[in-house]
């Protein structure tokens, strides 16, 4: 087979190895294997699942490196791809990416690239569907705080909060950012608008970290209003979820919290096509598209949308795969 045909052919296969990997790291195949090898008997058992179908699954999975079959005793163990996913961030991250929540959308919704106007998408309804699934909230929710996790210290260090007293984090999911925020800066205090269905895991974590009487979880909708009495706004992998014209609602909104002066920091990819990250960047910037008709920005993008909302950029520095836009309000 030439380079081409097998690099069809693994892009043809792809959707479905990859959803049948998200099917058995939901239901732990990985864990139970990484106690002892099992047959598909064994561990359809232990999972309440099909033997033969979980079998021939497991098949379609080896030859794609994913989990090793041993023909002498006829049992299953880890491949050193699924030993990774042991790691809980990584599988958290590769089951929200490739979750059959999202694989529907995506196909239902492909069809946006002939639409010119588009006018009703919108991730609106991500959210209000994942309030209603607990399971799906669940999953959204511990992605995001895994991805914040992963670049927080170089967020933390590019926020300048010296002459900050009160930070509010806009759409702040469990609180990791304003909790880090607050932690690395301790004249300050601190609060977090989202979603009602966001308090109960934003009062865990701020109660575990001893924070309760800094920061405080304000229940809202930023395209209405955001709570003024803060000088500092922080707005990390909101804007990507939003077209144009609601980032502009959104941002006038921040506008009108603010005092001239005062400083709003976005933290997004900035799409730029020498990015190391490139690749990435534009699987969000097209995920994005398809899912609610919202995209990744370029600097320029940035600088449109914030000067028509009343902000000039100050500063861009990068933090991995984003950057940190601060915006001062004029
Ligand atoms: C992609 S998540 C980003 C979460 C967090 N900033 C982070 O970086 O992990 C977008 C967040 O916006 C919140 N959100 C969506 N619509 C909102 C609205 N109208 N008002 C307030 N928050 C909203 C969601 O609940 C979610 O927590």
């Amino acid at each position: 087979m030439s380079d081409i045909e097998s690099h069809l052919l693994s892009l043809m296969t792809t959707p479905l190895i990859s959803i049948l990997l998200n099917f058995t790291l939901e239901h732990e195949v990985h864990k139970k294997l990484a106690e002892s090898p099992k047959t598909s008997q064994e561990l359809s058992g232990i999972l309440s699942l099909d033997a033969d179908k979980l079998n021939r699954a497991l098949f379609a999975l080896t030859f794609n490196g994913i989990y090793t079959f041993n023909e002498q005793t006829y049992k299953w163990s880890n491949s050193p791809l699924t030993d990774a996913l042991l790691d809980d961030h990584k599988c958290t991250l590769f089951r929200w990416n490739t979750c059959p929540y999202f694989y529907k959308k995506l196909a239902q919704k492909v069809s946006i690239i002939k639409d010119v106007q588009h006018k009703d998408e919108s991730c609106e309804s991500v959210f209000v569907e994942a309030a209603e699934n607990p399971d799906l909230l669940k999953l959204f929710q511990d992605a995001m705080t895994i991805v914040t996790h992963g670049n927080i210290n170089e967020i933390v260090q590019a926020i300048d909060l010296t002459s900050a007293s009160r930070v509010l984090d806009i759409g702040g999911g469990e609180g990791g950012l304003i909790c880090e925020l607050v932690k690395a800066n301790h004249h300050i205090t601190g609060g977090n608008l989202d979603r009602e269905e966001n308090r109960a895991s934003n009062e865990e974590l701020i109660q575990s970290l001893g924070l309760g009487n800094k920061i405080n979880f304000f229940s809202g909708n930023f395209f209405v209003t955001i709570p003024q009495g803060f000088d500092t706004l922080t707005i990390k992998h909101v804007l990507h979820d939003w077209n144009d014209e609601d980032c502009l609602k959104i941002l006038t909104n921040c506008r009108n919290a603010l005092e001239i002066g005062n400083k709003l920091y976005i933290i997004d990819m900035v799409l730029n096509n020498t990015d190391p990250n490139r690749k990435l960047q534009r699987f969000f910037d097209v995920k994005m598209m398809i899912l609610g008709n919202a995209k990744e920005r370029t600097e320029e993008n940035f600088e449109n949308l914030l000067r028509q909302a009343g902000f000039r950029i100050s500063s861009i520095s990068k933090a991995r795969m984003d950057s940190v836009i601060e915006a001062v309000a004029i």
